[in-house]
């Protein structure tokens, strides 16, 4: 079984990328055949899809001068995906959304179609409801498998590791995930 964790924040190292790399970590602890790969959107080039609609008949992306097409490649081949966001003006931030727009090319053959997904939001205060909500709108548009989610207070870079609340969710999930596929 393939997890892929993916933190859409600018910081490879916050708070988001904190939470989801413990959402793997126990994954592997408790399934060793599980094989879990995290990646960070911070320090990747992805442009914003241009709305030019060329996927619909070339059923890929016409951008090809960026990042999104090998991270893109990593959610195709995982069977779950741990996707989380920092929760920017009560949503997800913007390089989520390049990233989460980008994937249309990827929903015309329903190419994500009945893999798992488990949806991780923090934010410093409040919002984080409505980034999840973000994230379960692509996740039902490609017909993911809903497993969960956790939401994370964090304000400032390692206030998670404070959030016992979190990291209790971020276990629980992990030792879901590591009883599906
Ligand atoms: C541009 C911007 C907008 C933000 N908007 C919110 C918000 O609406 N609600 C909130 O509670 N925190 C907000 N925050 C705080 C972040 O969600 C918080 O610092 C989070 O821990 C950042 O995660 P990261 O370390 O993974 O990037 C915002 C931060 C930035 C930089």
């Amino acid at each position: 079984m393939n997890v892929l964790g993916i933190s859409g924040s600018m910081q490879p190292n916050g708070n988001t990328a904190y939470l989801v790399k413990k959402i793997l970590e126990a994954a592997t602890e408790a399934n060793a055949e599980a094989t879990c790969e995290f990646v960070s959107l911070g320090g990747h080039h992805i442009y914003p899809c241009t709305g030019c609609l060329q996927c619909r008949e070339k059923k890929e992306c016409v951008i090809t001068n960026d990042d999104w097409g090998k991270v893109a490649e990593k959610v195709v081949e995982c069977d779950v995906l741990v996707i989380g966001t920092p929760v920017y003006y009560y949503d997800v931030c913007g390089q989520m959304k390049n990233f989460i727009d980008r994937t249309y090319s990827l929903w015309h053959d329903r190419k994500l179609s009945g893999k798992y997904v488990v949806t991780v939001a923090v934010n410093g205060d409040c919002g984080a409801d409505r980034a999840l909500e973000t994230l379960e709108g692509f996740a039902n548009a490609h017909e993911f498998i809903y497993a969960g989610s956790v939401t994370g207070k964090a304000f400032l870079p390692g206030d998670i590791a404070n959030d016992k609340a979190a990291l209790e969710a971020a276990d629980k999930i992990g030792q879901k995930i590591a009883t599906l596929g």
